[in-house]
Parts: C-alpha cells; structure tokens; sequence
C-alpha cells in the first residue's frame, strides 16, 4: 500500500498497531488544566463545597470517596457532564489537548462525539464497572478510536485494560468458543493477557475501542477520575451513531465546504 506519511506519522501509527494504543504527554498544559478545574468546579457546586485551589485538585478528586456516597454518585456524575456539556470551549479545549495525535492516527477532518463522558471509580464500588466489550459488538463504527483523559494518575485497579492486538488476534479466530457465554467467562480466559493502562495527569491515551477492554473493581486506595470521548475522519463509514446526532463535525476544510455547497448551474429556463 502506497504511504506518503511523514516519519512521526509513520512512528506513531506502527506504535498504535502493535500495542493498540498510545500514550502521549500533554504539550497543551494549559488546556489540560482547563479540563480538570470545570470538572472540580462542577463537582464543588454539586456537593456544595467551597471550591478548592489548583494545587489541591489532586489530593481533592483522588480522595472523594471520604465525601461522596456511592448511592450519590450517579447524581453527582450527571451533573458534571451536564454542566461540561454544556460548555463549548470545554469540548474545544478536550479536541486541543489530543488535536496531534488525532491528526496523526485519524485525519484531519474529524467529527467528535458530541457528548463527552466522565468515569468516577470509587475503591471498592463494583456499581460503575465496564465488563470486558469491544465497542464495535455493540454497533460502534471500527473507524473511531477513543481518547481517553485521566484527571489523576490511574494504575493497577484504578485503571483500564485493553487487550492488545496480538492476543486478539490469537482469540479472533476461535471466537465460536465464547458463544452463549457472558463478559465474565470470556474476562476469565483473556485475564491473563491484558494490559493494564499505566498513566498520568499530564498524559493522555488515545486507544483502538475495536480492541476488548473494560475495568474491574478499583482496590486501590484512590478515586479514578477520567474523561472519554470519541472521533473519527469525518467522510469514514458510521456504525449505529450518526453524524448530527452523536457526532459532530469540527475541522471541516475549505475543499469540503465547497463540494457540499456546490450546486451546478441550472441550464433550462
Ligand atoms: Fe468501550
């Protein structure tokens, strides 16, 4: 297959092929940042606490489970995304921290998920968890991939798993097996193979949600913070979300514009 890619291009694509994700530090602090503090913000005015300084976020979201009830917290996540939805420049800002990378990997006409969504997993709350699914099973397009933002440091059980590539691969062509069975047994038998994401604040993960993935119960001491939404090129096929109702287009170019306002002039009288 012909390939113009530049070298960085080239780089990071072998990398997303052969590990299924990527992870890259943020050159965009400052939008990160952004991020994070209309999160803490939305979650003071919920819980109707003062709200914290900068240098305190950390300590403030990793330790929410001393404040939050897990019968509150389906409440309380509702009204954060209520609240980061409806700002515009938070889905900017979210498009900006992981606008390289998603030009590299994706393109450079994209529609973005027009909803972005937020995961809290408090220690030992088994309610929120994402059994073992690859999105597409469940009628997303294998042409989106999803960026993922996590709002503290997330590792062991406080994170996500994907399996890699290879292993799916291995499993891809006995799948008659896991017929009939539930995301349980099939965790069981890939268990052993997955590979727990390892990252920061600071950092972001993009990653093929055609790949199995999910989470267990987070037995860790902290709370996990993450934000996750979708893009995909623009013109590429769409599964059961559409474009004007899950997606929405955000770096139409110039050609583009024009082919869709085009209209060829009448002749006939
Ligand atoms: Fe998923």
């Amino acid at each position: 297959m012909t390939s113009y890619l530049d070298k960085k291009d080239i780089h990071l694509s072998k990398n997303f092929f052969k590990k299924g994700y990527f992870i890259q530090k943020v050159s965009d602090l400052k939008s990160l940042k952004t991020l994070r503090k209309a999160v803490v913000n939305s979650l003071c005015e919920t819980i109707k606490v003062k709200m914290k300084k900068e240098k305190d976020f950390d300590r403030f979201l990793n330790d929410i489970h001393n404040t939050i009830k897990i019968k509150n917290l389906n409440n309380t996540r509702l009204n954060i995304l209520n609240s980061i939805n409806s700002s515009s420049e938070f889905h900017q800002k979210y498009f900006e921290v992981a606008k390289n990378l998603l030009f590299s990997l994706v393109g450079n006409e994209l529609a973005m998920q027009t909803r972005v969504n937020l995961s809290i997993q408090l220690p030992g709350d088994a309610s929120s968890l994402l059994p073992v699914h690859s999105d597409i099973w469940s009628g997303d397009s294998p042409f989106e991939v999803v960026v993922w933002i996590p709002l503290v440091n997330c590792y062991s059980t406080k994170t996500m798993y994907i399996l890699k590539p290879e292993n799916y691969k291995k499993i891809h062509s006995k799948f008659k097996k896991y017929a009939g069975k539930n995301s349980s047994d099939f965790y069981k038998n890939i268990k052993k193979n997955v590979e727990w994401i390892n990252i920061k604040f600071g950092e972001i993960l993009i990653f093929n949600q055609s790949l199995p993935h999910g989470n267990i119960v987070n037995s860790e001491k902290e709370t996990r913070w993450s934000l996750n939404c979708r893009f995909k090129s623009l013109y590429s096929p769409y599964g059961d979300k559409k474009i004007g109702e899950f997606f929405k287009p955000i770096t139409i170019r110039a050609a583009s514009r024009i082919g869709m306002n085009y209209s060829l002039p009448n002749l006939k009288k």
